[in-house]
């Protein structure tokens, strides 16, 4: 028992071995300690989650903002908190940076408030190294957990709440998946829906197979399931999360394409908008681009990392498609979707780029006009084959490169925006303006964000907006 907590311990008997009733359990039992501390401390106790990384990340983060409600904390929105997780990533080295930096500041809070407790989960914390660094180093933080047992932070926060010392579970991979636990969603209207977890495809420079383990794909109805509920509680738009969509369902009991998916959620009344992240272009399929043609719901926008443009790179890389084959598939999109907005994902300094593999890069971002994409300078992630190369690219060199490469992607994109100005469209309004009260801002189908004169109430609404004007990235327009 911590010393500062002086908790009337709850016995544990009749433990539910069955998920996801063994985790409403243990909710249970936290319920009761955070009002025992809540008491102690005579106001509510608060969290506040962190969250790094990408959009996995983000609904793994609603799901533990989900139990933190059920079992009494209130979410305030400072790190002065009496419960701080952080959710992490280690994609690149300087996400792990980030939150080293961070605990030192936290640590800070935790010396002036005698309940405060502090979690880490997420990717990061499926590296060896990193949970040592901070057992050793770090030993103010409460609890930590890893990616493939998220689904029992009730339970730990029990054992935690119950130890006088740092509690770790990390687990190793896992098949398993748990279905029907409490989520709490940040917006009311749209919510990130998981349909697989995991990645096989073991690109040399990533380190997210590691620390998200062996791909596996929920079973197509507990997602129908979920976005039925969702759409029930007033979401009209989904985002299909998972490393590689386009793979979903090989390893079901009874497999199915992520193109047989799309038209099964294609079907739920009620729901307006499909959104999916990340297409692997080696699994992109022609069945996919068909059923993209087809849909009324499903966005005109595909996000299709590149990485590279060099054949030889890709190879490399792992990634299983060269230039050629990344081109035409781009032309097949456009020709049955000729209005989708493309965007991509781009690395720079991958060991053994030449002068010539960076053009061919180049070329290819002339050739597909993207509207927008993400460029990253490469990161040296221990463990993963890359990271071995021992031509390394120069500094200066990869920063000179990432620097022409950024000028041609914003040049591009910049000519591209406002290709709709004048034209009537739909648009998701999402919230208010921040800057200008008498706005509303939201998403057309492609992407691109609409700011105009609205009010509060149609938030969650789909309203056709006329684009009066295109200014940098976005458009004014007025309702219609
Ligand atoms: N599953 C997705 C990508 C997830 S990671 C896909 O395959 O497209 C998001 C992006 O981070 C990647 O697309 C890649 O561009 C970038 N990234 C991954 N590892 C990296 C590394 N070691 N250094 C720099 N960027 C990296
Ligand atoms: Fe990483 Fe490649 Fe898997 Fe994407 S597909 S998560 S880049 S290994
Ligand atoms: Fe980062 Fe993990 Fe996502 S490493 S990018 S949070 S899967």
């Amino acid at each position: 028992m911590k010393e500062t907590k002086n908790l009337k311990l709850i016995e544990h008997k009749n433990v539910p071995q069955e998920e996801p009733a063994r985790q409403y359990y243990f909710m249970d039992i936290a319920k009761d300690y955070v009002a025992q501390l809540a008491a102690q401390k005579g106001s509510p106790m608060t969290f506040h989650v962190s969250t790094f990384g990408c959009q996995m990340n983000a609904r793994d983060s609603e799901k533990l903002v989900g139990i933190l409600e059920k079992i009494g904390y209130v979410e305030v929105d400072s790190e002065e908190a009496d419960f701080v997780i952080y959710n992490t990533c280690t994609v690149r080295e300087n996400a792990n940076n980030k939150v080293y930096g961070r605990l030192g500041y936290l640590n800070g809070f935790k010396r002036k408030n005698p309940f405060m407790m502090i979690g880490l989960c997420g990717c990061m914390m499926q590296e060896p190294e990193v949970v040592e660094k901070i057992r050793t180093s770090y030993r103010f933080v409460d609890l930590i957990f890893g990616t493939h047992n998220i689904y029992k932070f009730a339970e730990l926060i029990v054992n935690s709440l119950e130890a006088n010392s740092m509690t770790i579970d990390i687990w190793k991979d896992t098949d398993k998946i748990v279905e029907d636990l409490p989520v709490e969603r940040k917006y009311s209207f749209k919510s990130g829906v998981n349909i697989m977890f995991g990645c096989n495809n073991f690109c040399s420079y990533c380190i997210v197979p590691y620390v998200r383990g062996r791909e596996r794909s929920r079973e197509p109805k507990e997602i129908i399931r979920e976005i039925e509920r969702l759409v029930a509680d007033g979401v009209v738009e989904v985002m299909l999360l998972g490393q590689n969509v386009n793979s979903y369902g090989k390893n079901l009991e009874n497999p199915m394409t992520f193109a047989e998916l799309l038209q099964e959620i294609e079907k739920i009344e009620g729901l307006e908008r499909i959104r999916f992240m990340t297409s692997h272009p080696k699994d992109l399929s022609d069945e996919l681009i068909e059923v993209m043609k087809h849909s009324k719901k499903i966005c005109k926008h595909l996000h299709l990392p590149l990485q590279s443009g060099s054949s030889r790179i890709l190879k490399e890389m792992n990634r299983r498609y060269d230039k050629e084959h990344y081109l035409e598939l781009v032309d097949k999109i456009r020709a049955a979707v000729p209005d989708i907005a493309l965007t991509t994902d781009i690395i720079v300094g991958f060991p053994g780029e030449t002068e010539e593999d960076f053009e061919e890069t180049m070329d290819v971002v002339r050739k597909v006009r993207y509207d927008s994409a993400f460029t990253f300078i490469y990161s040296k992630r221990t463990g993963t084959p890359a990271a071995a190369k021992e031509e390394q690219v120069p500094e200066d060199v990869v920063k000179e490169r990432f620097d022409r490469l950024l000028k041609e992607v914003q040049t591009i994109a910049s000519e591209k925006a406002g290709a709709y100005t004048g034209q009537t469209l739909p648009v998701l309004v999402e919230e208010k303006n921040e800057q200008d009260a008498s706005l509303v801002t939201g998403r057309l189908s492609n992407n691109s964000v609409v700011h105009f004169p609205g009010t509060e109430d149609l938030i969650g609404k789909i309203v056709d907006v006329k684009l009066v004007e295109c200014r940098g990235f976005y458009y004014i327009g007025e309702m219609i």
